[in-house]
This record gives structure tokens, C-alpha cells and sequence, in this order.
């Protein structure tokens, strides 16, 4: 994609400002900022606890902050379920999947969202199955989704069909953003580069993308920024072109506290106790 100015000098699709939240004893983020760019990928990576999960939770409603805010194009938004956040065109994959095993392609991309004609003479509302299956159909065959027959149950899929199948119906009703939380653990590595180039396509559309992974390798080559997360804080941004999968780990696991190793721009101070990179 050839772009004049980089995504980051427009203003965020959506930004998280100063979030915390404390489940009992645990304090899961402490004062987190956290943006996400048009045309941009994403990656938001720790270690197990760091926080990430609960920080896209809030971000897609399913959980709310204690306290800090959360803006739409510079617009305050607040999201009290994940209704709100669907409404306002963010869609997030999460870990589970959460695919109905049970049925078919199109009812597990219009789960929840189906599309009802009205009955007859008033009676029960009913499902536009044919409508349903063309427009999954034409949105499977634009992102290059193969999955033989829609008419499949989604548990007759391989894994990395049931994954792309979960990460299509992320991109199909996400029209402003879109979060993946490890959405390659599952696959192998020519399914993981299909939901990798999915990523990508939706980037290049002018969707945002956050990205959950384990996998640094996916991470550096998928990203276009990488924020990392330690104990429940934002410790640093790296640029996947400059920084190194090194430098990751060691923000990730406290080696350094560096607040950005190769980014200059970022709105974070360091928060003290800084150990100089050895
Ligand atoms: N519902 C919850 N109840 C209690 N503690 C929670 C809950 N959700 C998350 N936590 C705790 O909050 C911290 C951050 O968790 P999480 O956001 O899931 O991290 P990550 O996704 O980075 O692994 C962890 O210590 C976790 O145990
Ligand atoms: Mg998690």
C-alpha cells in the first residue's frame, strides 16, 4: 500500500486514554493508553496476565474500565455492552472462537445478526436463508475463503477454515475497526498465512486491526506497530521495520523498561525505574 503519510499521523479510529481496572485484588491495567489507526495493524503483545485480554474486553464492551475513556474519531464513545461496540463498527474475534459447531457457513456469520423477513399475516418473523447464503457466498469468494460447500456444519471444517470462517465474520460486520486475539494459535503455518493476508486485505481497506499474538515471527511481519503490555501497563511501542524480536521480549518480560525503542512519537513518559538497555 502506498500511502503519502504514515496512518499514525491521522487521528486514531479509536483511542483508549488512562485505562484501569482492578478485578478484586488484581489490578489487570493501571492507566493504559492505547490507539488504533486507520489502515493500520496493530499488535498488542505481552506475556500471560499482562493485561491484553481485559484491555480489547473493554475496548469491544464486554467489560467496563474502572476508569479512563475511550474516543471514536475524537468523539468520546461509551460502550456498556458489546452491542455498543458492534453498533459502532468494532468486531472482535475472540480466542474461543465462539462459532456455532452445529451449523452452517452463512448461520455462523449472521449468528445473532440474521437477516428475518416478515412472516405471513403477521406471524413469526423467519430467516432469509438465500439471502443469507449469497451475501456469505460473495464475501467468502472476495477474501479468498475455500471452504467447499456453505452448506457444510462449521464442525466439518479444518481448523484453519473454522479460524478463517471466525475471522470472516470479523471482517464482514467490523467496519471500523476489527480485533483479533491470537487468532493463528490454533493453525499451521499455511493456515496461519491466510488469516495473516486477510489481516492485511482488511487493512488495506481502511479497517483498523488490533492483533493478539504469542507468535513474534506473525507479529513482525504482519504489524504495522507493535504496543507491548507488562503487569497491566503499556511499556513501550516498537516499529517492526527498525526493532528487533530481542527487544520485544525484553519489554515484554521487564529486561528493559525502555518506553520506545525505535518510535520516537508516542504520547507515554516513562514510568521510572528504567534500566538502560545492556
Ligand atoms: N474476570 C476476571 N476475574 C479476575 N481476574 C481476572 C479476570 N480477568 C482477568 N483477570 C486477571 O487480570 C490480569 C490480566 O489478565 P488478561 O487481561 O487476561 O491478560 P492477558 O490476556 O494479557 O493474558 C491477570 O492477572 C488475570 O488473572
Ligand atoms: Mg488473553
Amino acid at each position: 500500500m502506498v500511502s503519502a503519510a504514515p496512518a499514525q499521523a491521522l487521528a486514531p479510529i479509536l483511542r483508549a486514554r488512562a485505562i484501569s481496572k482492578r478485578f478484586g485484588n488484581v489490578i489487570a491495567l493501571q492507566d493504559v493508553d492505547f490507539e488504533a489507526y486507520a489502515g493500520d495493524i496493530v499488535a498488542l503483545i505481552g506475556d500471560n496476565g499482562a493485561g491484553k485480554s481485559t484491555l480489547i474486553k473493554i475496548i469491544s464492551g464486554a467489560i467496563l474500565p474502572d476508569s479512563g475513556t475511550l474516543a471514536m474519531r475524537g468523539s468520546p464513545v461509551y460502550f456498556h455492552n458489546p452491542r455498543d461496540a458492534r453498533d459502532a463498527g468494532i468486531e472482535t474475534a475472540y480466542q474461543d472462537l465462539a462459532l456455532a459447531p452445529d451449523l452452517d457457513i452463512p448461520a455462523n456469520l449472521f449468528l445473532a445478526r440474521e437477516i428475518v423477513r416478515p412472516g405471513l399475516l403477521g406471524r413469526l418473523d423467519f430467516f432469509d436463508r438465500r439471502a443469507m447464503r449469497e451475501r456469505a457466498e460473495e464475501h467468502l469468494r472476495d477474501f479468498g475463503i475455500k471452504v467447499g460447500s456453505m452448506e457444510q456444519r462449521v464442525d466439518t471444517l479444518s481448523g484453519g477454515q473454522r479460524q478463517s470462517i471466525a475471522v470472516a465474520r470479523t471482517v464482514f460486520w467490523g467496519s471500523a475497526l476489527i480485533i483479533m486475539d491470537e487468532p493463528t494459535a490454533a493453525l499451521g503455518v499455511a493456515q496461519s498465512a491466510l488469516v495473516l493476508d486477510l489481516m492485511r486485505k482488511v487493512r488495506d481497506a481502511g479497517t483498523a486491526v488490533v492483533f493478539i499474538s504469542h507468535n513474534l515471527p506473525q507479529v513482525f511481519e504482519a504489524a504495522d506497530r507493535i504496543a507491548v503490555m507488562r503487569h497491566g501497563r503499556r511499556v513501550g511501542t516498537l516499529d517492526p521495520r527498525t526493532a528487533t524480536m530481542d527487544q520485544a521480549v525484553s519489554l515484554m518480560t521487564g529486561a528493559t523498561t525502555l518506553e520506545s525503542v525505535s518510535q520516537p512519537r508516542s504520547s507515554q513518559q516513562n514510568r521510572g525505574g528504567n534500566i538502560p538497555p545492556s
